[in-house]
Parts: C-alpha cells; sequence; structure tokens
C-alpha cells in the first residue's frame, strides 16, 4: 500500500497532483458484502484485447454500484493488475499457500473500494498444494468469498487448464472479443472450452469497437458460431469503445473510471456494470476455492 502511494508519486508531476492521484484512487470506503458471492472469469483466448483492463475497470464500477469486490490476480504470467495499478505486494499468494503469510497480508486494498489478490504466479502453486494445507487455505479463502459480493478473476489469455479451472469454478464468465478475425477465432475457442467444462453463464464483451454497431456485430458473429456449434447463445453484456484514454491512463497507472469518469470508455463499463448487475444469476452453494481445488486435483 505504501509503495503503491510512493509509486504513484513519482510518476505525479507535482505534489498537487500526487495528492489528487490519491485522493482519487484511495477516498472511497471498501464496501460491505451483502453475504452472497458471485465468482466471475474473465478470459479471452487471444492476448492483449483488454481482460485486465475491463477486470478493473468493472470491479471499479460495481464498487460504485455499492458492490464489495474483490480482484484476484489469475494470470500465471505477468502479474498484470500489479502492474496496470503500480502494487508491488509484500506477499504472493505462494506465501499464503506455502504458509508464510495468511491471505490478509497478501489482499490489499485496491484503488474506487476494491479488494486485490495479487495471485500471479502464486495461482500454480494451489494446483499442488496437500491436503492438510488446503483444508487451511480453504478457510482462508472463504472469507475473502464471505466479505465479496464479486470475485473477480483475471485470467491470462488463451485456453490453458488453469483458465478453464478459474471458468467451471466461476458462477459465471465473460469473454473479452475485439473485431479482429483473429480475437473472434480466439474467443469462439474460449467459448468452447468454458461449455465443454459446464459453464452455463457466459458473456460477451466486445472491446475496442468503432461504435456499438460494431461491438453488436461482434457479438452476433460470435453468437451464431456458438448457437450453430455449441447450442446455446452467451448474452451480450455490451462493447467498450477504442478510447486513447485507456492508454493514457495505463501509463499513469490510474484506471481510467476514476481518471475519466466521463470518457467514452468510462461511460460504456458503467452501462456494462449496470447490465452485469442486473442479469440474474444462480450462485452455487459451494465455495468457489474448493471448487477449484477439486478441479486442479483432478487434473
Ligand atoms: N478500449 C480500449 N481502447 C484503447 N486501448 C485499449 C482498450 N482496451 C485495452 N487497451 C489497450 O490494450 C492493451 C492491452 O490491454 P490489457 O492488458 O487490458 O489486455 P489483456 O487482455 O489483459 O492482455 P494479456 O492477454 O496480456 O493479459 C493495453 O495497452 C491497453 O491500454
Ligand atoms: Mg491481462
Amino acid at each position: 500500500m505504501i509503495d503503491q502511494a510512493q509509486s504513484l508519486r513519482t510518476l505525479a508531476a507535482s505534489v498537487n497532483e500526487s495528492d489528487r492521484l490519491d485522493a482519487l484512487l484511495y477516498d472511497e470506503p471498501v464496501r460491505q458484502s451483502s453475504g452472497k458471492c458471485t465468482a466471475v472469469t474473465v478470459a479471452s483466448g487471444k492476448g492483449g484485447v483488454g481482460k485486465t483492463n475491463i477486470s478493473i475497470n468493472l470491479a471499479i464500477m460495481l464498487s460504485k454500484l455499492n458492490k464489495s469486490v474483490t480482484l484476484f490476480d489469475a494470470d500465471l504470467g505477468l502479474a498484470n493488475i500489479n502492474i496496470l495499478l503500480g502494487i508491488h505486494p509484500s506477499f504472493t499468494l505462494q506465501d499464503v499457500t506455502e504458509g508464510r503469510a495468511k491471505i490478509g497480508d497478501v489482499a490489499m486494498r485496491g484503488p474506487g473500494g476494491i479488494t486485490i489478490v495479487p495471485g500471479g504466479s502464486g495461482v500454480e502453486s494451489l494446483a499442488n498444494i496437500d491436503a492438510g494445507s488446503l483444508k487451511r487455505l480453504l478457510r482462508e479463502f472463504s472469507a475473502l468469498e464471505t466479505s465479496s459480493d464479486y470475485l473477480i478473476f483475471d485470467t491470462q489469455a488463451g485456453i490453458a487448464h488453469t483458465v478453464r479451472a478459474f471458468a467451471a469454478a466461476s458462477d459465471r464468465q465473460i469473454v473479452v472479443v475485439t473485431p479482429e478475425p483473429s480475437s473472434l477465432a480466439d474467443a469462439y475457442a474460449a467459448m468452447k472450452m468454458m461449455a465443454v467444462a459446464g459453464c452455463s453463464k457466459i458473456g460477451i464483451v466486445a472491446n475496442m469497437v468503432r461504435d456499438d454497431k460494431e461491438g453488436l456485430d461482434v457479438y452476433k458473429r460470435l453468437a451464431t458460431l456458438a448457437k450453430r456449434f455449441l447450442g446455446r447463445e452467451p448474452e451480450f453484456l455490451g462493447a467498450l469503445p477504442r478510447d486513447p484514454k485507456v492508454s493514457s491512463s495505463v501509463i499513469r497507472q490510474t484506471p481510467i473510471t476514476l481518471a475519466h469518469p466521463d470518457a467514452p470508455f468510462s461511460k460504456s463499463m458503467h452501462r456494462i456494470a449496470l447490465k452485469f448487475v442486473g442479469q440474474p444469476v444462480t450462485v452455487g452453494k459451494e465455495s468457489v476455492f474448493g471448487k477449484l481445488a477439486s478441479i486442479f486435483r483432478k487434473a
């Protein structure tokens, strides 16, 4: 937390600017949860299509709608969320799985009132944990679930077994797609993987589109493929425009929805969050981390 504030300070051009950034990022209180946690996996197939930006900004928008949100970095490669937000955690998830730290030491207060779990490479250690440690860990993780209305997993690109596990253990899934043909093909592959894994609540977000019409066209192409070959259509959550303010916010390590709430991307993100919250979803009784552990053990 101190590291994070410091890194933002070095980025800021003046003292005033630094104060403004801190206020922007950390003025929001952490929300109280209603007691029912919906786990959400964000995936894409193709890399670099906006999963991490969408996960962070959806989390912030849901928090603005008074939901308690935990954002979990489930990308085994680069620690995406840390980089995008300038966070330098003292402990990793691996420290938790190996008993050197508790989940409370790893979970950090993020911008806009959200909580962040910088999982990163430690996620893999979840797969190799012994039964005794697993029991302890599941107890710790379930505390994370009881304190969240939404638990959002930002995953890596592709359809690796870990992405499949997070998707299958989650109550709902978001597939991010852009208008590029390769992104469409990979998004279909991700949807197919999810359908085979038994996921039934898949939503599509079309990112980097020219306008809403292009977003809807992208969705329709995916939905047609899914209907024909997978026997069911995903839901359309909405489209996000290509917006230069996304990149400038990434450079400043400040989420666009906080830095530029009136930017086209932020307004569309707000609409998506409203739609997302409004869609009914059946939340499983079993702990998402319990499901994850049994999927990992079977793999
Ligand atoms: N709507 C948008 N408008 C403009 N640029 C965007 C938009 N969405 C994402 N980007 C840019 O695309 C790049 C990739 O975004 P991001 O890291 O969120 O993708 P990702 O899918 O998480 O990537 P990876 O597969 O590597 O995890 C970033 O530089 C980001 O600034
Ligand atoms: Mg990412």
